[in-house]
């Protein structure tokens, strides 16, 4: 290869090209305790046991081997702990991580530089991988089979093709649409681990944790309570624990306890099965609105005034494993549990 490295970043520098990093939405608060609450370790990482012993096992016999980790695939609903997968995978292995999301790697030159870039072992982590384009796909597939990178450097008559050896490094994807990434990418990866919503008992231990990060004191009971009400979701668990936190506070409850966390949630609009706001309305447009009828996502999407994908990733797949909403051919469809919920008679031809 007669082109070095150096020159081909210059190169690429030449066509402006800039390496910016994951925003993902979230509050500030948000943001700031996710770092502290996030597991840093395998053990810390709390339920998943299937996904976490076979990650243990791939992580260990490439430490043995000393080689880099096969590339992975972590699939599931937001905030389930995907992201925190990743950096447990870079932290496990004592290599560096370095983030990026599909929507903001638009040109190939960004892969480009961030794949140079990496050092020997590295953990390249891009979350939403279902959303990278295609042409950038298609310079990732080399890069993750053979370690090479085939760039076009030059335009007109004196562009040139040139491939260049990558350090061997990890790419970690992430992903809330497993469906929507595209097959050859998918059959790249050497490992595709799947996170299910967790169960009440899994969410209590990580309220306790994050209890005890936080110096809030939490009964068993209360952290129950508080886990109950979380969607199967770590990352609302977190949230929910803050409000209750904030509630027993301003009130000088003290201690957090079965009946102050349900009382506090309550407040804050959390129900008794966990559902929120925009869940009750997307139930309540299905009930009431459509009468029952078979409802479009597009139509229930504008009703609710949420974006069709907000409702298909992060509200449908809790109102499904809980029984109050099935996907049917002609559309969406509320369940009698639904109906009892929001303290309505079901319709005798209910389907389920
Ligand atoms: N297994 C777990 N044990 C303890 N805490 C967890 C676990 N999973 C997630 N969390 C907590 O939930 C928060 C959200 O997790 P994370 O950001 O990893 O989710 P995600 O799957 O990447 O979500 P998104 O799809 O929205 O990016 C973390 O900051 C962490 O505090
Ligand atoms: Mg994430």
């Amino acid at each position: 290869m007669s082109t070095g490295r150096r020159d081909v970043l210059a190169a690429m520098a030449a066509t402006e090209m800039t390496v910016r990093t994951v925003a993902p939405v979230a509050s500030m608060e948000e943001l700031s305790d996710e770092a502290t609450l996030r597991p840093k370790n395998l053990e810390e990482f709390i339920g998943q046991a299937e996904l976490r012993e076979h990650l243990r096992i791939v992580l260990d016999a490439a430490k043995a081997r000393s080689q880099s980790v096969d590339h992975l695939l972590f699939a599931g609903p937001p905030g389930l702990g995907k992201t925190s997968l990743a950096g447990i995978v870079a932290a496990e292995l004592g290599v560096g991580l370095r983030i990026t999301s599909g929507p903001i790697l638009q040109r190939v030159g960004d892969l480009a530089a961030l794949l140079t870039d990496l050092q020997d072992g590295d953990v390249l982590f891009i979350d939403e991988i279902h959303r990278l384009s295609r042409s950038i796909e298609e310079v990732l597939y080399p890069a993750m089979e053979d370690g090479k990178l085939d760039l076009m450097v030059g335009k007109g008559p004196q562009a040139r093709s040139i491939r260049l050896d990558l350090p061997s490094f990890t790419l970690v994807g992430a992903t809330t649409r497993i469906g929507l990434v595209a097959a050859p990418l998918r059959d790249r990866f050497g490992f595709v681990g799947r996170l299910d919503l967790y169960g009440d008992d899994e969410l209590a231990a990580v309220v306790t944790r994050s209890a005890s990060i936080l110096g809030v004191e939490v009964e068993p009971g209360g952290a129950l309570e508080i886990a109950r009400r979380s969607r199967g979701t770590p990352r609302i668990a977190n949230r929910l624990l803050r409000r209750v936190r904030d509630f027993v506070e301003v009130r000088g409850l003290g201690t957090v306890t079965t009946a102050t966390a349900s009382e506090g949630l309550t407040l804050f609009g959390v129900d008794d099965l966990g559902l929120d706001k925009v869940d009750r309305s997307i139930l309540q447009t299905l009930c009431v609105r459509f009468n029952g009828a078979p409802v479009g996502l597009t139509t229930l999407s504008q009703v609710v005034g949420e974006e069709t994908d907000t409702i298909e990733e992060a509200y449908e797949p809790f109102l499904l494993q809980r029984g109050l909403l099935q996907r049917t051919p002609r559309g969406r469809v509320a369940s009698r549990a639904a109906y009892l919920h929001l303290g309505l008679t079901p319709p005798l031809d209910a389907l389920f």
